[in-house]
């Protein structure tokens, strides 16, 4: 039986309610199967637009087995490319971030314009040309401040996901805002334990003392059962909505991405260690209300985001193997905010850089539980 034959009858026979089996997380054609069926084929977060304010502004990531550029052109569009030498396909940009006037390869200094045209090969045959060897495009959109790249051939509609997410994001003005903090950490587990772990509270109030103080654990915060009944969100959702702020619990029909707005414990506002503000510059101008609780937004494959009234917080997820799994966050601010007046970094980032390594540390437990050959599905 392939593996493919062998996944789709597992999927079949899977009891409701239950976890996976155990090849879903551990077997190295299993992660092939989700390469191809799912990080190579669907929309995958790749950044914000505020990190890329200037034209040659760029940004790279891995998407399964290809690596992508994302870079801001002259013309003020951002683009998306497979970072790969149209020459002998070195990669191009080898950092995470950076500035450049064109993308010129390391290599043998193949030089491309912004927008992927091939301006420079140097001692080439006389039939050469240059118009056949332009950079590959990435598919690539963006909304609310958030981009992101497709690299399949024929990307799927994103204009669902763009019209659910832009009157919430909206407000928020995100794309007048600056990444004042970002990590990266590298979990060794399969990025469906990252997701399955960041999808319940269930281990919240053993796990995240510090997430805990303002965050409601209950499952009726943005959880599907129960979220619409709630009084507590009702009152919420009411206040912030008479504030111009869309609140209510949506999620798309096939369950791939959901936004609400959800009240903060008591009188919090955002995740410090006292509940107060982090900064004093509002995230956005356009949002006047104090307590306006947090905005929760997952786009699966790869992103969960937390939108406070003085900051804003994006996660992105992407598997780097069977068994290992980038999870980058950003903290991002007003761009007017500054460090040391109008907020202290220790005391913006506390809260989820202890709860990201408690996560790290609990998904990694998991991991090394599920590769027993003893385990077996157990319930949600
Ligand atoms: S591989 Fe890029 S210039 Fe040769
Ligand atoms: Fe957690």
């Amino acid at each position: 039986m392939t593996a493919r034959s062998d996944m789709l009858l597992a999927l079949r026979n899977r009891q409701p309610g239950y976890t996976l089996s155990r090849a879903f997380y551990t077997d190295p054609e299993y992660y092939r199967l989700d390469l191809d069926g799912i990080w190579h084929t669907d929309w995958v977060f790749a950044g914000h637009d505020c990190e890329l304010t200037t034209p040659g502004a760029f940004l790279t990531l891995q998407v399964g087995d290809y690596p992508v550029v994302v870079v801001r052109g002259r013309d003020g569009e951002i683009r998306a490319f497979h970072n790969s030498c149209r020459h002998r396909g070195s990669r191009i940009c080898a950092t995470d971030h950076g500035t450049v006037s064109r993308l010129k390869c390391p290599y043998h200094q193949w030089t491309y314009e912004l927008d992927g045209r091939l301006v420079y090969a140097r001692d080439m045959a006389a039939d050469f040309d240059p118009a056949q060897r332009g950079l590959k495009p990435v598919h690539c959109e963006g909304v609310g401040g958030y981009l992101f790249v497709c690299v399949a051939q024929h990307a799927p509609d994103f204009a669902q996901f763009r019209a659910l997410a832009e009157p919430y994001l909206g407000p928020h003005h995100l794309t007048e805002a600056k990444v004042a903090f970002e990590s990266t950490i590298v979990e060794q587990a399969n990025w469906k334990l990252v997701w399955e772990n960041n999808r319940e509270c269930y281990h919240c109030s053993g796990s995240h003392p510090e997430l805990c103080r303002v965050f409601p654990e209950k499952p009726t915060v943005g959880g599907l059962d129960g979220a619409t009944s709630d009084p507590e969100n009702l009152a919420h959702w009411e206040r912030c909505e008479a504030a111009g702020l869309p609140s209510r619990f949506v999620l798309s029909e096939q369950g791939q991405f959901r936004t609400v707005r959800m009240p903060l414990l008591r009188d919090t506002v955002s995740y410090t260690m006292t509940g107060r503000a982090a900064v004093r510059r509002p995230l956005s101008d356009a949002v006047r209300e104090d307590r306006i609780g947090s905005m929760l937004l997952f786009h699966y494959p790869t992103t969960w985001n937390h939108v406070l009234g003085d900051h804003a917080l994006s996660f992105r997820v992407l598997p780097l193997g069977p068994l290992q799994t980038q999870v980058t966050t950003k903290w991002l601010v007003h761009k007017d905010a500054v460090e040391g007046v109008d907020y202290d970094l220790a005391d913006l980032t506390k809260v989820w850089l202890a709860t990201n390594a408690q996560d790290m540390r609990i998904v990694e437990e998991n991991q090394r539980g599920v590769n027993s050959p003893a385990f077996e599905p157990g319930p949600y």
